[in-house]
């Protein structure tokens, strides 16, 4: 079996160049798929790590995205090999596929450090699939490059382009207020996916491919490119060839995702009008990396970033158009024109994200705007709120919110779960005004697992038929990124931790005041106190991954991650029994 010089000492030999009877059981089984000798000539083995599954049709198409992947692998001289991890498909997967994040990131940091591998593309689309991938990526710190499946085509509706996620909120709240009737509902619901592809909002999916783009980790204007645009492939196949070079040069997830990279990408995400989850996943992310940063950071590097990108849920158009008009390289050379993104960090294209994004230009300067004539200006990001009411912080998405509610004192009506809230909603006797906020709690990462995107449950259908549009909601889960409202999320500790939240009557009163980035509840401490001690802990499952997950899920701030994950174990495997 020989071993070329430039692969001696690699990864992947310890497998294939193995001599005896253990090397050729590594080998040997791998030749019935038909591969020849010279695979395990020492040559970078890439995996590919997919989240492939018809079971979540946001990333249906990814296995076809592989064999473009694979062609770059084959190009650049090395062995690609694909594989299958958890596929947390956001729309069927119950009680919600952020209950499966941590779950995915498991799998896929031992796959990747059990197998003969060197490098590996992390194929990814929904919502979820991109951060546990990223966060497996960190915590076994191989060379890696992301390819994210892309966005859908832009749904069209009589005439009309509709977003996916946010219409659903819209037709809903139609639908409710008697303004569209159930057969227009359900003839809408294909003219709003009418390709592969993830969510073509900027919601959860499409930010977090942004998220992956501004961290350094695929290749610049990846993000965008719809699914179904033959260029998204070339892409695929140019990040095949990147990963072998990636692993020529031992360039490590660590060495791109540094505390400068995560500051570029908490700065775009504030110009993008990015999802409050990438919050919480870019939290979990530098948890794994060990990259210093709170939850006030991202107040504090966003401020000073005004919205420049034109998408809903925040603006008007979608990822297509988003592509068309330049994509993440061009509102990044747009923030590194007025200093706002550090350039020096390294990223997959062995160059610092300064040079990969020197030569962007905007083609649509209505869909991505100049800094000096911005959507919404700078301090209207995402702002994170301190108080009685959350002391280990909430967040709420300005840009989605009604500016008319962005500071608002009212009385409290609270539900303690999304369940028992639903079930009044379209009681027209409710006693519910415009004026009140209502409060949604059990819904955290540890009373309702996997903290599922229920915060911007619909108004009241009283309110609705009444024309109310907006009213400030308090939730200790989260929203979706295609979501919108004023909308206060990830109130921790949540109310099953024993958080504040969990002791609010219906009455008491809230201020909610964002420019001072208070939430307070107007309630004595003493009275409080009294309340708290009344409190009975509610009973959390007794076996199964639904009780690991209660066990060790941590709080949103700190990025709803296992505690026992948090931190890089490297590429080593622990034990060899060959
Ligand atoms: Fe998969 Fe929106 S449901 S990206």
């Amino acid at each position: 079996m020989g071993t070329s010089a430039a692969g001696h000492g690699r990864r992947s030999q310890e497998w294939f160049g193995a001599s005896g009877r253990a090397g050729m059981v590594y080998r040997s089984w791998m030749r019935n798929q038909g591969f020849g000798p010279a695979v395990f000539d020492g040559r970078p083995v890439i995996g590919i790590a997919t989240t492939w599954s018809e079971l979540a049709p946001c990333n249906a198409h990814l296995h076809r995205l592989a064999e473009a992947v694979k062609r770059g692998v084959w190009q650049a001289g090395g062995f690609p090999l694909e594989f299958p991890v958890l596929a947390t498909g956001e729309t069927l997967l119950r009680p919600t596929a952020m209950f499966y994040r941590n779950l995915l990131a498991m799998e896929a940091e031992e796959l990747m450090r059990g197998n003969p591998l060197d490098g590996v593309v992390l194929l990814s689309g929904c919502d979820k699939t991109t951060p546990g991938l990223l966060m497996a990526a960190a915590s076994v710190d191989l060379p890696a490059i992301m390819v994210t499946g892309g966005p859908m085509l832009n749904g069209k509706f009589r005439g009309q382009d509709v977003g996916s996620g946010t219409h659903v909120w819209k037709f809903e709240a139609e639908v409710m207020a008697g303004r569209m009737t159930e057969a227009e509902c359900l003839a809408a619901e294909g003219c709003m996916a009418r390709s592969n592809g993830h969510c073509m909002t900027m919601g959860t999916a499409s930010t977090m491919a942004c998220m992956a783009e501004a961290l350094g980790m695929q290749l610049p204007g990846s993000a965008a490119w719809p699914a179904v645009d033959a260029r998204r492939y070339e892409t695929a196949q140019e990040a095949g060839m990147r990963a072998v070079a990636l692993v020529e040069s031992d360039l490590r997830p660590s060495a791109i995702m540094t505390r400068e990279a995560f500051e570029n990408a908490i700065r775009a995400n504030a110009a993008i009008g990015g999802s409050t989850n990438a919050i919480i996943h870019l939290m979990a992310l530098a948890g794994r990396l060990g990259v210093p940063l709170d939850l006030a950071d991202f107040d504090a590097l966003a401020r000073p970033v005004p919205l420049l990108v034109n998408l809903l849920p925040s603006g008007k158009y979608l990822m297509e158009d988003f592509c068309y008009a330049g994509g993440l390289p061009a509102v990044l050379r747009e923030l590194a024109s007025s200093h706002l993104l550090n350039e020096s960090p390294v990223t997959v294209t062995g160059d610092s994200i300064g040079a990969n994004v020197a030569g962007a230009e905007c083609w649509n300067r209505e869909v991505i705007r100049p800094i000096e004539d911005p959507l919404q200006p700078a301090g209207s990001g995402t702002a994170v709120l301190g108080g009685n009411l959350c002391p280990g912080g909430a967040v709420i998405k300005q840009s989605a919110a009604s500016p008319s509610l962005l500071v608002h004192r009212g009385r409290a009506v609270v539900f303690d779960s999304p369940e028992a809230y639903h079930r009044v909603a379209e009681d027209l006797d409710l006693d519910v005004s415009a004026d009140d906020i209502l409060v949604i709690r059990g819904a955290g990462p540890r009373g309702y697992p996997g903290m599922p995107e229920v915060a911007n449950v619909p108004l009241p259908a009283k309110l609705l038929r009444s024309g109310v549009s907006d009213m400030v909601r308090i939730c200790d889960g989260r929203m979706s990124g295609t979501g919108y409202g004023t909308v206060v999320l990830h109130v921790s500790p949540e109310s099953a931790a024993g958080g504040p939240i969990g002791l609010v009557q219906t009455g008491d009163v809230i201020a909610l005041d964002v420019p001072a980035r208070t939430l307070t509840l107007e309630v004595p401490e003493e009275e409080l106190a009294r309340r708290r001690a009344s409190l009975v802990p509610p009973a959390g499952p007794e076996s199964g991954y639904a009780w690991l997950y209660t066990q060790h899920v941590l709080q949103a701030e700190q990025g709803a991650d296992f505690d026992f994950l948090r931190g890089s174990r490297g590429s080593g495997v622990p034990r060899d029994s060959h």
